[in-house]
């Protein structure tokens, strides 16, 4: 029934597409949805590429069964354990009690204490190769992209790395696969929000990985999430370079939070003297309406930070409070950093925000502006100041 996309010669796409989902990992907003991709090579043996999220077993197992017209299958490599991948593992093993299960000794330890699984197990170390037929497989750890057990496969005759979480994306695939046959346009904002929201912390890693990958001969790239890469390629590995080296274009990301608008008018001036300074880039975030989703990924993406917060009962207003923690897990290196508060009778805020940016070793710039109470024009002044520091500092480096 399924005419599946071949992405390559006997190489299809079996992977779903989730528009039901509202919170990745019960966290992160899904406002395009999600895939969970999934692959099935046929070759004298026939061997799947991960699985998908159990809620999508049932058409994913129904896609698997059309494929193989008759086959049974020989091989399911585990490239991730986590359960958007996994969860379908059990279901697909009582559908096919032979496959051979593909991973490593870390994968296999997750398979037992999720699936109870601990029998028909191929284990592969590093380098390890595997002939299907006419196709080889080769095998390459990838700890902490974005689990320990990670591992990516590399098909040697047609040069394709299936590569986990690596090179995805949030959005669902809207009939097209590859990313040369529809509008890729609206992915890339949406893998900078899924890079930094998920793999984030994990920029040394990630590096790693790609200082391996960068010796292989890659043609196609097929991630667990998002399009199947291959006339972008070069673009999307760049972009996840430029990520995990924490590297942030020219811009500033204000992020702020404000009970009567005081502190909201200080990131208004700050912003103001951004734009009469130079910078084009600028992006402000209330921290009680912007999803923290998309301030971290505005934290990935920019190389200037300018955090506000009133002072609340003694300390920073919570939500700021709860901002910082999440871009202090991530280990946010490299930015440039101005902050500002506000307060009614015993300033706090100023104080916790100058412990964050030693915390996170990040270069203060400019002089912190502090308001009691409402606008001064010696506080509108220091605001103006402030922007016109990180101005200087963003465009001329
Ligand atoms: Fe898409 Fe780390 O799972």
């Amino acid at each position: 029934m399924y005419k599946l996309k071949e992405i390559a010669k006997d190489v299809f796409y079996v992977g779903v597409n989730d528009r039901q989902k509202q919170l990745f990992e019960n966290l992160w907003p899904l406002p395009y949805g999600v895939s969970y991709n999934a692959y099935l090579i046929m070759d004298e043996k026939t061997v799947l590429m991960d699985t998908v999220d159990a809620c999508f077993a049932d058409i994913f197992l129904k896609k698997i069964s059309d494929a193989l017209d008759g086959r049974t299958l020989d091989y399911l490599v585990v490239n991730h354990m986590e359960p958007d991948h996994a969860g379908s593992i059990r279901l697909l093993r009582q559908q096919y009690p032979e496959v051979q299960i593909v991973g490593n000794s870390k994968t296999f330890g997750m398979l037992e204490g999720f699936h109870g699984i601990t029998e028909g197990l191929h284990e592969v170390k590093e380098g390890d190769t595997l002939s299907i037929g006419r196709r080889q497989l080769q095998f390459y750890m990838a700890p902490m992209v974005h689990w320990p057990e990670v591992m990516v496969t590399y098909e040697t005759t047609d040069k394709i790395l299936f590569s986990a979480d690596a090179f995805g994306t949030f959005g669902t695939l809207d009939g097209g696969i590859l990313d040369d046959e529809m509008n890729i346009e609206p992915y890339w904002e949406e893998m900078m929000r899924y890079y930094s929201n998920i793999v984030g912390k994990y920029g040394s890693p990630v590096q790693r990985a790609l200082q391996k990958l960068a010796a292989l001969e890659i043609e196609t790239i097929c991630s667990l999430h998002g399009p199947v890469w291959r006339t972008h390629k070069e673009k999307t590995i760049a972009l996840y370079d430029r990520l995990s080296r924490y590297e942030g274009e020219d811009g500033v990301v204000i992020i702020y939070g404000s009970m009567y608008g005081n502190t909201e008018q200080m990131a208004e001036v700050i912003a103001s003297s951004l734009a009469a300074n130079g910078v084009k880039n600028i992006v402000m975030h209330n921290v009680s309406k912007s999803h923290a989703s998309y301030i971290i990924k505005d934290v990935f993406k920019y190389k200037g930070v300018i955090i506000g917060s009133p002072t609340y009962s003694n300390q920073l207003y919570p939500e700021v409070e709860s901002i910082l923690s999440k871009i202090q897990i991530r280990e946010v290196k490299n930015r440039l950093f101005g902050y500002f508060g506000s307060f009614t009778w015993a300033g706090a805020a100023v104080k916790r925000l100058t412990a964050f940016g030693e915390e996170m070793k990040w270069e203060v710039v400019g002089v912190p502006a502090e308001q009691k109470q409402s606008m001064k024009p010696d506080n509108y002044d220091a605001c103006w100041a402030l922007g016109e520091a990180m101005a200087e500092r963003i465009i001329n480096k």
